[in-house]
């Protein structure tokens, strides 16, 4: 498949970071069972894969912003385009040997999000898009689920963990997502979550507490792929307030309707 200019310099910087990553995976998988674990190996991992991908990218397009989860962000003198950069998404998940993380690369013109990349090393699952020319999963064409029943929908969710988060308003969420779908997943990186979503592995799919990198690639590929994506009141302040629903229209509509009433309901012991 022929792709633009733009998608080939996101693909080539995804793989190169995402070929480090893979091998760094193999290296975690050893120090699991080291006495000092494989905290800052990941560390490092992650910061060399920011840095991978933001060489390729700027030697492609010098002039243009970057905003990443380790480096934060650079402007650029072109003050239209910047590249939204998750490095690795899924970190818990590859500090634990899981392979379940991907990189994420988005583009940013004028403040609208026109191209996407979400590429998971580990089985080599690349997917993308591009405004107005679909989503694809490793070139073939991809939409979202078209179910409409709650009670056959598989859902993603992030989890407040750590102390984080609302812990009590979770627990009413997952009461309700119980009640009402065939099964309720988390898998530990929000950029997967939303490729899921666009290649209808997921029907569903609702997160809070997240930054834009997290966001960014994964939104235009549910868009592109006939989904969509909100805040959870159903707006378009999903940077802002760093929050998202997502799914086909029924599901997405339901979804928040769903969650609204779960937050009305009193806080759980
Ligand atoms: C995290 C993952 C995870 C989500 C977290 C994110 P990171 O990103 O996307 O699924 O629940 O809140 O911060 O830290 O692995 O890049
Ligand atoms: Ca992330
Ligand atoms: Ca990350």
């Amino acid at each position: 498949m022929l792709h633009s200019a733009t998608l080939n310099v996101m693909i080539k910087a995804a793989r190169r970071a995402g070929r480090g990553l893979k091998r760094d995976l193999g290296e975690v998988e050893h120090l699991q069972v080291s006495l000092k674990g494989p905290g800052n190996f990941v560390t490092a991992a992650d910061r060399r894969a920011e840095e991978t991908v933001r060489e390729e990218l700027a030697k492609a397009r010098p002039a243009y912003g970057f905003l990443g989860e380790e480096g934060g962000a650079r402007e650029g003198t072109d003050r239209s385009h910047r590249w939204i950069v998750d490095p690795l998404d899924g970190t818990t998940n590859f500090l634990h040997g899981i392979p379940h993380f991907a990189v994420s690369i988005a583009l940013e013109r004028d403040g609208a999000i026109v191209a996407g990349l979400v590429y998971n090393p580990a089985n080599e699952e690349l997917f993308i898009a591009e405004r107005g020319k679909g989503a694809f999963l490793n070139d073939q064409r991809i939409r979202v689920a078209a179910r409409r029943r709650l009670a056959d929908a598989i859902v993603a969710c992030g989890l407040p963990h750590y102390g984080r988060g609302d812990l009590a308003l979770a627990r009413n969420e997952i009461a309700a997502a119980q009640q009402h779908f065939a099964g309720l997943r988390r898998y530990g990186a929000a950029a997967l979550d939303l490729a899921w979503i666009a290649a209808g592995r997921l029907d569903a799919y609702w997160e809070r507490d997240l930054s834009p990198w997290d966001l960014a690639a994964g939104l235009i590929l549910v868009r592109e792929a006939g989904g969509f994506v909100s805040d959870l009141d159903g707006g378009d302040a999903i940077f802002a307030k760093g929050q998202i629903a997502a799914g086909n229209d029924t599901m997405h509509h339901e979804l928040i309707r769903l969650l609204k009433e779960a937050g009305k309901e009193p806080a759980g012991p």
